[in-house]
């Protein structure tokens, strides 16, 4: 905010605008950006002035009118599928499949989505504009979220284990096992 009202003036208008699917928890977002939950304090306490909105609609949608967006950010949202491609035999999340046909499945699954994603976000930047994405993957050493080298023990491979563990005792069963999965699929309006 400091740097781009230096750059333009003081009175430079910003806006900013928190974009979800519409089962967010939105009341929190505002109560935080608005002081209702004090720490950590909102940009907003320093700068009142800034413009803040909210929108519903799913990223696998048009969100912003055609060339409006300067700047778009996203941090950990974006490799959220659009659908379930197929459900995984033998694991809770994509990372811990076993068979080859689901890993294809998931992977093209992925990238169409991620064209969506795209051709979506080019609509909506101003040329010039900025997008910057962060989302999650597995690099070549088998590395992903909470299994890195400096960490001792994955959680998705422990809940993993833990449901395989289940079925082995014949607690569920293995239709059961497979019906689970860790969420990072659309919730088509439901709470994940
Ligand atoms: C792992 S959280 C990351 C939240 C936040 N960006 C952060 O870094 O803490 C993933 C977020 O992506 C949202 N998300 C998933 N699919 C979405 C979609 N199709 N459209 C909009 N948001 C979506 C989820 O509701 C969730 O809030």
């Amino acid at each position: 905010m400091n740097s781009l009202r230096k750059k333009h003036g003081e009175d430079f208008d910003i806006e900013v605008v928190y974009e979800d699917q519409p089962s967010n928890d939105w009341t929190s977002l505002f109560y935080r950006l608005q002081g209702v939950i004090p720490k950590p304090e909102s940009y907003l306490v320093a700068h009142p002035d800034v413009r803040v909105f909210a929108s519903g609609t799913s990223f696998y949608k048009q969100c912003f009118p055609n060339n409006s967006l300067h700047f778009g950010f996203s941090c950990a949202g974006m490799h959220w599928l659009s659908r379930l491609p197929c459900k995984i035999t033998d694991g809770l999340h994509p990372t811990q499949i076993t068979v080859a046909e689901e890993r294809e499945m998931f992977r093209r699954q992925a990238a169409e989505d991620w064209e969506t994603i795209l051709v979506h976000r080019a609509r909506e930047l101003q040329p010039g504009g900025r997008l910057v994405i962060t989302n999650l993957g597995t690099d070549k050493d088998n590395q992903y979220v909470g299994n890195t080298k400096r960490i001792k023990c994955s959680l998705i491979k422990h809940m993993t284990d833990k449901g395989r563990t289940l079925v082995k005792k014949g607690i569920i069963t293995k239709e059961e096992s497979q019906s689970m999965n860790i969420n990072t699929c659309r919730s088509h309006g439901r709470r994940n």
